[in-house]
Parts: structure tokens; C-alpha cells; sequence
């Protein structure tokens, strides 16, 4: 039996027609852009992740840009970003013209170091640093970086594309960020449709200035307090998204019931990566670390063989990449997401993933072990 990787039909009951009918009825109205459905959608994010406000926006790598904007960064900035993460983060500096400087991440718990951080902040006095929330936990220094930013003048941006569900201290994740975003691309654990994203605060005029940021700077239809973009989120996207709003904690469930079944299955013959205390997963990813990047490619050939699908979530670090050799202003830290990138493999993990798709992974992985 061969397995995906991730399997974006496993819809509940009833809600491909529920769906249509909403089509049906948007269509009917022309209600293309904001109204209800988007403002159900902010109220429903705000709520489940604590936080006063959400600013629904086209995607995740703009709620990136628009929130680095409304932190106060310019042109010439330098803006500190883990070495570890996905692409977007780092043009989300580059976009606005600001200096990034990769800084090395944990090997225990795969984010950016936080020593490592501190070093950073003191050497290259940055205006802003994005805490990117990977592999569906977060940092176990959360509480020292928002301390040590705040301190220090610097403007912490938590990229939470990855974190929808996270729990941190019993809390979500996102209630005590200063600024924080999350992606609902179709594979996220809250997945629209097609693009959509959106940026938290609890901050009332942060807020205004990010709602301005992503409708082209308006302060009225035809009158602009700052030079934006065109980011507003798609009402289908919002309907879609409603419509799974009630099913978020059976799809989370599901997802955290995976992870742990893995770890319970695999652990003493992988090193199978576990969030760091203090956190409640999301199920986003299995993470496994294998002894070297030769291991990697005959487990994979073999999974490959079998129709199991895995991703290599990150296959290079930042610093390396060919696009990011002309921006890039300094790296601080060692090798250690190099390091990681030759060893990390991820195993087929979504919402309803069933038992015997489970077994199927595992029985393979021990069979390699
Ligand atoms: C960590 C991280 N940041 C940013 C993004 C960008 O989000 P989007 O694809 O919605 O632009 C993603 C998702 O792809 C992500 O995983």
C-alpha cells in the first residue's frame, strides 16, 4: 500500500456540499472582497489564538512583509532570521529592503539559538528579528527571546505559518507576541483554498497600520497614509476557512494522535524529534534525524521503492542559497542547520491520516532501522 507524503482530500462529511453551496450563494451576491466572510474569519483566528486582533492578508509571505513594515523596518535595516526556515522569511527582509543576517539554530530543538540570538542582537544592533515557529512547536527559550527583544529595542516578528494550534505554556503561541503571522497555504494546518494569511497583534494601533499596510497604505478609498501593497485577503478564501473552523480541533487531534504514534513507535532506533517542554505540538511535521546524509538516501530510496512518500524540510540553510548571496549582510553561528538540512526527513503526516497508513510507515521505517 503506498502512502502520501500529505493528502489534501480527506474532507469530513458533508463539507465538499456545504462548500459548493457557499460558492453558489458568494457568487450569487458578487461578495469577492471582504465583507462578512473575511470578518468572521478575523474574529474566529483572533479568538482561537488569544490575541485582540487578526488582519486577514493574501498569504503568509506577506503577512510576513506587511508585519516587518508596520515593526517599524526601513531600508537599510538589518533584521535577524534563523538559517533554518523557509525561503519566504528571508525575502519577506529583502522585500523591504532591509539587511538580513542569518543567525544558526538549536540542534535540540531545530529554532533559532538563542545565545546565538543575543550575540547577534549585540554585534548588529538589528531594528527587528524574525522567530520563525517551525516543525509545529517553537523555541524552548520563547519567554527569553520576547524578554531579551524587548529589552534591547528590537521588534520581535514571530512567523507562526507553521504553529496554527500550537499551545505554549497551556496558551497558544501567538497571545503574547508582539507581532506574529500565520499562512493558511493548503497544506498548513489550516489550510484555504489557494493563498491566504494573516497577522496578529494585540496592539489596537499596530493593528490599523497593518490593516492600511495591506490595503495600499488607504486611510480612505482614495487618500494613503503610507505606500502598501495590494494584500487583501479573498472572501472565498475566508468562507472556505469558516468552513473548517469547526472541524479544527478533530483535524488537530488527529494530527498530534500521528506525531505521537511515531515517536512511540520509532524512538531508540531514530532520533525522532520531540517538542521542547512547555509545548503542546500541532502535528505540522515528523521530524527524524538520521546519522548522515548517505543514511538519508537509502532510507529514501527504500521508501521511495515502497510509495511512501517523506519531505526533507529544509534540504539547504538560507546563507546558501543562490538568491541570497547578494543580500546576505552576515551569518553568526556555526553549521548546525547545514548540518541539519543533510540529515532531517519527515514522514507522511495530515489530518485522518488512517491506522493502517500509520503501521504501513512504521513497519517500513523499523524494517530499515
Ligand atoms: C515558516 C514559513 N514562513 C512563511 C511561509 C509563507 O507562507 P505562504 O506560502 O502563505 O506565503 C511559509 C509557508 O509556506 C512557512 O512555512
Amino acid at each position: 500500500m503506498s502512502v502520501p507524503f500529505i493528502d489534501l482530500q480527506r474532507f469530513e462529511d458533508g463539507f465538499l456540499d456545504d462548500w459548493s453551496a457557499v460558492v453558489a450563494e458568494m457568487s450569487r451576491n458578487t461578495a469577492f472582497m471582504g465583507g462578512p466572510a473575511v470578518q468572521q474569519l478575523e474574529s474566529n483566528v483572533a479568538a482561537a489564538c488569544q490575541t485582540q486582533h487578526a488582519i486577514g492578508c493574501g498569504n503568509g509571505t506577506d503577512a510576513l512583509q506587511i508585519a516587518l513594515r508596520a515593526a517599524g523596518v526601513e531600508a537599510g535595516d538589518v533584521v535577524l532570521v534563523p538559517d533554518l526556515t523557509f525561503w519566504a522569511t528571508y525575502e519577506a527582509i529583502v522585500n523591504n529592503g532591509a539587511k538580513p543576517v542569518t543567525v544558526d539554530v538549536n540542534r535540540a530543538d531545530l529554532q533559532m539559538d538563542f545565545d546565538l540570538f543575543c550575540a547577534a542582537v549585540e554585534k548588529y544592533k538589528p531594528k527587528a528579528a524574525l522567530l520563525v515557529h517551525l516543525y509545529g512547536w517553537g523555541t524552548g527559550r520563547l519567554q527569553e527571546f520576547r524578554a531579551f527583544s524587548q529589552k534591547n529595542n528590537v521588534a520581535l516578528v514571530e512567523d507562526g505559518a507553521q504553529a496554527w494550534g500550537v499551545q505554549y505554556k497551556g496558551q497558544s503561541i501567538y497571545k503574547e507576541a508582539q507581532i506574529a503571522t500565520i499562512s493558511f497555504y493548503p497544506a498548513k494546518v489550516y489550510g484555504a483554498a489557494g493563498d491566504a494569511g494573516a497577522v496578529l497583534t494585540n496592539d489596537s494601533e499596530t493593528a490599523k497600520q497593518i490593516r492600511s499596510i495591506g490595503n495600499h497604505g488607504r486611510s480612505e478609498h482614495y487618500s494613503y497614509d503610507y505606500v502598501g501593497w495590494n494584500s487583501r485577503m479573498d472572501s472565498l478564501q475566508a468562507a472556505w476557512l469558516n468552513l473548517g473552523y469547526g472541524h479544527l480541533e478533530a483535524r488537530l487531534s488527529s494530527r498530534r494522535q500521528v506525531a505521537a504514534l511515531y515517536r512511540a513507535a520509532l524512538q531508540g532506533k531514530y532520533e525522532c524529534l520531540a517538542p521542547p517542554t512547555d509545548y503542546t505540538e500541532n502535528g505540522y511535521l515528523n521530524c527524524i534525524l538520521l546519522e548522515s546524509a548517505a543514511r538519508r538516501d537509502t532510507i529514501t530510496a527504500s521508501l521511495k521503492e515502497k510509495g511512501i512518500g517523506f519531505g526533507i524540510v529544509y534540504p539547504e540553510p538560507m546563507s546558501v542559497q543562490n538568491g541570497a548571496g547578494k543580500y546576505l549582510h552576515a551569518k553568526v553561528g556555526g553549521d548546525t542547520a547545514a548540518a541539519v538540512c543533510q540529515q532531517i526527513l519527515n514522514l507522511p503526516l495530515f489530518a485522518y491520516m488512517r491506522d493502517d497508513e500509520v503501521n504501513q510507515v512504521i513497519e517500513t521505517m523499523l524494517a530499515l532501522a
